[in-house]
């Protein structure tokens, strides 16, 4: 999370968060023209793990760079709350937020239990629900909101025509996201979800669900905050070498923040409820007969 108030010189007002600190976000702005280094204002760097959170920062303090830390779980609304609590007496708002928690099991792609399923669910996808709940009133007029999706999260990944149809309305609620979420956890729970009801015969289905609810919710959360100019983006980083593809990927982490920082610092404000990919291209999320979905080979050919 950070700022975005180009007008605004004062830098108390300025806070930037980020979830996660062994991500690309973080290393991949370590140096060079990186985020820590461009944003003129107070950057969070945030962790569940108060250990590992304060060890990377210690590592970014050796390399010059001054972080701010606090420890938050975006699935425990107590932690976010005492997050919320903290930027709001030290800071009073938020002028960018960028939401980039997740979880995926990579190296099982068609096994797992439903409570990993649901594990996977909560922390890639309901977790956003509790962060608009608490922490996008703080982000301030003007501001910006960046959803780290994934291709898992473009339409094209649904093969079943109900949701495609659902999913694509104009008039889609929060609700209708809800059911689809739902729709797959009981299918897993009664073990009747049918994988070609996803892309690439459902691998990481999950993931993929939890993505795909995440972009669709991006637009919803566009259309409630448009009113006060902020933008909300969703977008594609690319297949990025970190924990979660198990060191796999054509991109290094440095690369894979270049477009996540245009985003953040350097794309019109005017660039709004979109669906970015990790070239800055704007797709149509709608297109649900595209080529873009995620396919399980990149993981083997890209190694
Ligand atoms: N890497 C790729 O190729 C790729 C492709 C498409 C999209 N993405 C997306 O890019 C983002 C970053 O992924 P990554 O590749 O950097 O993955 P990663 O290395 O696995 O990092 C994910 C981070 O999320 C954190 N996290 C998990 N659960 C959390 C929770 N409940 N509260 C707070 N933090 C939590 C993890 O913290 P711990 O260290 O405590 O586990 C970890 O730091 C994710 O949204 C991912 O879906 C990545």
């Amino acid at each position: 999370m950070l700022r975005a108030n180009n007008d605004d010189s004062d830098a108390s007002s300025w806070t930037c968060c980020h979830h996660n600190f062994n991500c690309f976000w973080t290393y991949g702005n370590l140096d060079q023209d990186g985020l820590l280094k461009r944003f003129d204002g107070v950057v969070y760097l945030t962790s569940r793990d108060d250990g590992r959170g304060k060890a990377a920062v210690a590592k970014l303090n050796e390399l010059g760079l001054k972080p701010e830390y606090h420890q938050l779980d975006v699935t425990d609304k107590e932690s976010i709350v005492r997050f919320r609590d903290h930027i709001k007496e030290k800071y009073g708002g938020i002028d960018i937020l960028v939401n980039n928690a997740a979880v995926a099991n990579t190296s099982e792609l068609y096994s797992y239990s439903y409570e990993e399923a649901k594990n996977t669910i909560d922390i890639n996808y309901y977790s956003i629900l509790t962060i608009e709940e608490l922490l996008f009133p703080l982000v301030r007029d003007n501001g910006r909101i960046l959803n780290i999706s994934s291709n898992c999260g473009h339409l094209s990944n649904i093969r079943n025509e109900n949701w495609i149809k659902r999913l694509s309305n104009k008039n889609l609620t929060e609700n209708d996201i809800n059911e689809f979420v739902n729709w797959y956890l009981e299918g897993i729970k009664n073990g009747t979800f049918d994988l070609n009801e996803l892309a690439d015969a459902g691998s990481i289905a999950p993931y993929r669900i939890a993505k795909v609810a995440l972009s669709a919710k991006t637009i919803l959360q566009q259309k409630e905050l448009e009113s006060r100019n902020i933008s909300v983006n969703s977008m594609h980083p690319g297949l990025v070498r970190t924990d979660m593809t198990l060191g796999i990927g054509f991109y290094n982490t440095d690369q894979a923040a270049e477009t996540p920082i245009y985003l953040l610092l350097d794309a019109p404000q005017s660039l709004k409820g979109a669906y970015v990919w990790y070239d800055r291209k704007v797709l149509d999320w709608y297109d649900y007969k595209a080529d873009y979905y995620f396919k399980s080979v990149n993981l083997i050919t890209e190694k």
